[in-house]
Formats: C-alpha cells, sequence, structure tokens
C-alpha cells in the first residue's frame, strides 16, 4: 500500500510528521459462526489493510481524517464527545477502551487509508481498530499485550458500533503470520500457527461486490439464536456455556422446547465446529480434497441453515463446483462479499473466466478477483 498518500496528507494537514502503523484483514480458511459460540476458527492475515499515521498533538483532542472517505472528524476522549461520524466511532471507541482499561491517552492528529475492500466480508473494520490500538498501544506506552489488544478491538465493536462480534477478526489482525493461518480456540484464546502452503493450489476470493441492506441487526440475532439454544441445552447439561460444548445429541433433546429458527441455528454452529476439527486433521496430512469438501459443507450450511447467504454467493459456490474447484463457500460474517476458493493450479484460469462470463451475464456487474496472500499481522512500518 501506498505509504506516501498517507505521508503527504498528514502532511499537508497538520505540517509534520508522525509514526505509521499497519494492521491487516483477514481471510478464514473455516469456521464460520463458531468464534461467539466458543468454538475454533482457522484465519491468516492478508496483505490488504489498514495504514494510519499518529503522532501526539499535546491537546486534549483528537483530529482524524479518512482519506478513502475524504472525511475529517475532531472528538475528546470522555465518553460524551464520542464523534458521530460511524468510522470515526472506530478511533474513538478504540481510545474510550483503552482508557477504561487504565491508559493514559492524549490528543492525536492522524490520517489513515486502506486497501481493504469494504463489505467484502474481509473485516477492514478489525484492520481499523487494530492499527490504532496497536498505534496507541506504542505510542503512549500503554504496556498492553497483544490478546489485549484483540479485546479492545472487539469491545469497539459491542460498545461503539453495535456488532456483537467473536473475537477472531481482530485476533487474526493482531497475531497474523507470514504464511500461516491461526489454530484458534475462541473459548480460552489459546492459538497455534498452522503452515499452509497448498501445492499445487491457488487460494483465491472472489467477491460478490454485492451487499444487501440489513434491518434489525441479522449477526446479532444469529448469535442470539445460539445462545437460545445454548441456554436450553444448559438445563440438562450445566457444563454446556456456549454451542462450541455442545454436541448434535444435546440439541436434538431440546429440539422441541427451542424455535426452529434457534435448532436451525444452532445445528449449523455445532456442525461447523466439527468441521473445523476434521479440517484442522485434514490439513496436517495435505489432503486437500477432505478440506475442500468440508469447504462445501460449510458453504451448503451457512446458506440453508443459517442463512447468511445471498443469491449471488450461492451462484458463485455453483460455478466454482462446474469448474472442479475443490472447495468454496462465502466467508466471513455473511450477507455479501466474497466467496472463499481453493482451486486446483490448472484449473484456477478457466474457473476464473468462467465465474467473470457468468456472473456478469446473470447480475450486469463483474465479480472482482483478489488472490490470497496470508501475511504477518499489525506492525509498525515507521
Ligand atoms: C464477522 C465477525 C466475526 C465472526 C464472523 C463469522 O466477521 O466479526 O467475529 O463471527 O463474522 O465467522
Amino acid at each position: 500500500m501506498e505509504q506516501s498518500i498517507v505521508r503527504n496528507k498528514f502532511k499537508e494537514l497538520y505540517g509534520t510528521e508522525g509514526a505509521l502503523f499497519f494492521s491487516p484483514g483477514r481471510v478464514n480458511l473455516i469456521g464460520e459462526h463458531t468464534d461467539y459460540n466458543g468454538g475454533c476458527v482457522l484465519p491468516g492475515a492478508i496483505d490488504k489493510g489498514m495504514l494510519a499515521e499518529i503522532k501526539p498533538n499535546g491537546t486534549d483532542k483528537v483530529r482524524a481524517f479518512s482519506i478513502d472517505l475524504n472525511d475529517s472528524a475532531e472528538f475528546g476522549l470522555n465518553e460524551e464527545d464520542a464523534p458521530s461520524a460511524s468510522w470515526a466511532r472506530y478511533i474513538f471507541g478504540v481510545c474510550r477502551e483503552m482508557i477504561k482499561r487504565g491508559a493514559k491517552l492524549e490528543g492525536f492528529d492522524t490520517v489513515f487509508s486502506g486497501d481493504v475492500p469494504l463489505g467484502a466480508g474481509l473485516s477492514s473494520s478489525a484492520a481499523l481498530e487494530s492499527t490504532y490500538a496497536f498505534g496507541l498501544n506504542e505510542l503512549y506506552n500503554c504496556g498492553f499485550d497483544k490478546k489485549e489488544l484483540v479485546l479492545i478491538g472487539q469491545k469497539t465493536e459491542h460498545n461503539y458500533c453495535g456488532v456483537n462480534c467473536g473475537i477472531m477478526d481482530q485476533f487474526a489482525s493482531i497475531f497474523g503470520k507470514e504464511g500461516h493461518l491461526i489454530r484458534l480456540d475462541c473459548s480460552t484464546m489459546n492459538y497455534e500457527y498452522v503452515p499452509f502452503n497448498p501445492q499445487g493450489y491457488k487460494v483465491v476470493l472472489i467477491d460478490s461486490v454485492t451487499k444487501h441492506e440489513l434491518v434489525d441487526s441479522p449477526y446479532n440475532k444469529r448469535r442470539q439464536s445460539c445462545e437460545n439454544a445454548a441456554a436450553a441445552i444448559a438445563k440438562n447439561h450445566p457444563e454446556v456455556k456456549l454451542l462450541g460444548d455442545a454436541d448434535l445429541k444435546m440439541l436434538e433433546e431440546v429440539k422441541d422446547l427451542i424455535s426452529a429458527e434457534d435448532y436451525m441455528r444452532a445445528t449449523y454452529a455445532i456442525e461447523e465446529n466439527a468441521r473445523l476439527e476434521n479440517t484442522c486433521d485434514a490439513l496436517a496430512k495435505g489432503d486437500y480434497a477432505t478440506v475442500g469438501a468440508n469447504v462445501y459443507a460449510t458453504h451448503k450450511g451457512m446458506s440453508e441453515l443459517y442463512e447468511v447467504s445471498t443469491i449471488e454467493l450461492d451462484y458463485l459456490n455453483e460455478i466454482a463446483k462446474e469448474c472442479g474447484v475443490t472447495g468454496s463457500r462465502i466467508m466471513g460474517g455473511g450477507f455479501g462479499g466474497c466467496t472463499i476458493n481453493i482451486v486446483p493450479e490448472d484449473k484456477y484460469d478457466q474457473f476464473i473466466k468462467t465465474a467473470n462470463e457468468k456472473f456478469t451475464a446473470k447480475f450486469g456487474v463483474s465479480p472482482k478477483v483478489y488472490p490470497v496472500k496470508i501475511s504477518d499481522g499489525a506492525r509498525r512500518l515507521a
């Protein structure tokens, strides 16, 4: 990403130079909507993210500028100073969450820009939170460890942006490691780096470039359904705190006590956790046929049981099957965004061509293609 764009704007606005920080977006191979259920996920950071220049300004105000939105905001650091622009609330939220944990922050000037496509399910918001959490932690010597930085980003979403997300996105953005996925147990935050170098395959994202208007926060509703089911199961099995602790047999016992919708959502979440375990075993053996079959099964579950797919993403999934792609599925929270595809090298060009032609013919808009490069997490650049 072009550092000079951020540097030049910062100089133009504030007449000086600050420190430069970068945090990436993420992909997730499998384990979708399992993080807030206390299950496991398998994300990796990518080579696209958010770049921010930051410099303390000796006042009690933050002056922020978003290059991509061409918009500025100024705000204080107390709770009642919350800015109204939603992009600025991410920065404000990070500051507040750090202050709540004892950080002594003061005003600063900042400019930021990103190359994570917005609304593509690649966690541009986690990248933004992580950049500021990481950068401010360093500039103000707050001494938070990386796990605390992850939680600061997640709580920003909960308390300032209205999304009850899990910890996957922020974790991948902070902990990312080149060439490795992260097998993360979201109930304990224990993690392990898993080398990811699928010989003979390319991993590519196809962006459906459509984001559906969301009413009444369907992400939070999915989470609520899972918690309803877990609470019903816990009456018989007190050891079950979240669905990550449950199995399908336990769910069957409460089928008649919960809504049909909650039952469907919980079935998906429990099955997805099992698929993740199976995928990790297959990965260790280099068995991409099994990995791919699980990835397709996840798509089916997300589409039919969890109901977070779209007609555009279902269509991309169908095309992938027709083209002999080993595994393909909707990635991220859903309701738009990308599919992630594990494609045999010899089928790659034909797949991209067919996906382009067929998708454009049906929806009148060309999908975007992003080859995946698993990269490092949050860092200072200068
Ligand atoms: C979004 C959330 C994550 C996770 C995914 C679905 O990206 O931010 O916490 O729940 O959706 O797996």
